[in-house]
């Protein structure tokens, strides 16, 4: 049984990243022999169109998973643009892939009902998703709710696949954690790198303390009993505590008393008591960039080796010998 997801580097990771994809996914890994999880630099350039960006946002991201506990020698960490098969298996798998799925999917026609002009690769974009996942014979998926549509793209595909030359992939199943599903932003809409609305996980002290405090509230006063479900400084603060101090938490909004300050300040030490720790590890990882590189070119050595042979059996059942 395997796990793979892919994460791109798009941004500094926030608060929605880490418990909706990040955490659930290096969890997963762990307990699959096997399992992968990789940068999804190919997926970036769809947004990033800047070498340097790209890169920086890269090894960024790879130091965070790292400094999220990622074990490199059990789990595959690498780049999708180190292994040339995504690309190639994704050429494949767009000849058999009907117009009306893509035309469905909504991180293309979101754009395009904004009036923003989507690129081809924006477009295809779940193909290359697909190819990521079917390399591998991913049997798990786990991902944030955002991604189900895709997750059904890829099985939708290597169905018809299978279908037109013979069982040849594994379908995928999407693991989606419900109860962090949907983490909110600082503003209460989705918290997202594109909604300028993140609390980033690696931000220093008092840029962490800025964002939870910028968090947008009603204009309840203190003494005002208060809805804590549907909060974002009590959803947040769910993140980070047990279910006894959730309870209190919310008791107090419920009474009355507790101000929208006053919460805010105790979401922030208890956020600062879980980040600190992962902040300071990261900055010793930092020190070792060329370490971050080996592990990179490692796991791409893995991952190729897996990858070929995949690509090799595909390229047979469709007569490319
Ligand atoms: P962003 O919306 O910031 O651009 P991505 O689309 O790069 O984030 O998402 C990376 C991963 O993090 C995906 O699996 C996605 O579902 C998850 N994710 C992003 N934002 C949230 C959120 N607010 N709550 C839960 N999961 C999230
Ligand atoms: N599209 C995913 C996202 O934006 C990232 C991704 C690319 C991915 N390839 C994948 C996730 C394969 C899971 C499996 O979050």
């Amino acid at each position: 049984m395997r796990a793979l997801t892919g994460i791109q580097p798009s941004g500094s990771a926030h608060l929605g990243n880490l418990f909706g994809a990040m955490l659930p996914a290096i969890h997963l890994a762990e307990k699959y022999e096997n399992s992968i999880i990789f940068l999804a630099d190919l997926h970036a350039l769809t947004t990033v169109h800047d070498a340097e960006k790209l890169h920086t946002l890269t090894i960024n991201l790879a130091t965070d998973l790292l400094a999220l506990g990622l074990n490199p020698e059990k789990t595959i960490l690498f780049k999708q643009s180190d292994v040339p098969a995504h690309s190639e298996l994704s050429w494949i798998l767009s000849t058999i892939a009907p117009m009306g799925l893509l035309q469905r999917a909504h991180s293309y026609k979101d754009k395009t009902a904004k009036g923003i002009d989507a690129s081809v690769g924006l477009f295809t974009y779940p193909i290359l998703m697909a190819a990521d996942i079917l390399l591998y014979d991913a049997e798990i998926v786990p991902v944030g709710k955002d991604q189900k549509q895709h997750l059904e793209i890829a099985r939708d595909l290597a169905e018809k696949f299978n279908h037109l030359f013979g069982e040849t992939l594994t379908l995928p199943t999407p693991q989606i954690q419900e109860e962090t599903a949907v983490i909110p932003g600082i503003d209460g809409k989705k918290m997202s790198k594109s909604y300028g609305n993140t609390i980033e996980i690696f931000a220093d002290k008092k840029t962490l303390k800025r964002q939870i405090m910028q968090i947008v509230t009603d204009s309840a006063a203190v003494d005002d009993p208060k809805v804590p479900e549907g909060n974002s400084i009590y959803e947040i603060y769910k993140l980070f505590s047990t279910k006894q101090e959730q309870d209190d938490f919310a008791q107090k909004f419920r009474n009355g008393g507790m101000g929208y300050g006053d919460a805010k300040k105790i979401l922030f030490e208890k956020a600062e008591a879980f980040l600190a720790p992962l902040r300071e590890k990261r900055e010793q990882l930092l020190r070792e960039t060329q370490n971050i590189e080996s592990v990179l070119q490692n796991g791409a050595q893995r991952a190729n080796k897996i990858a070929n042979k995949k690509l090799e059996q595909v390229k047979k059942q469709i007569g490319v010998r």
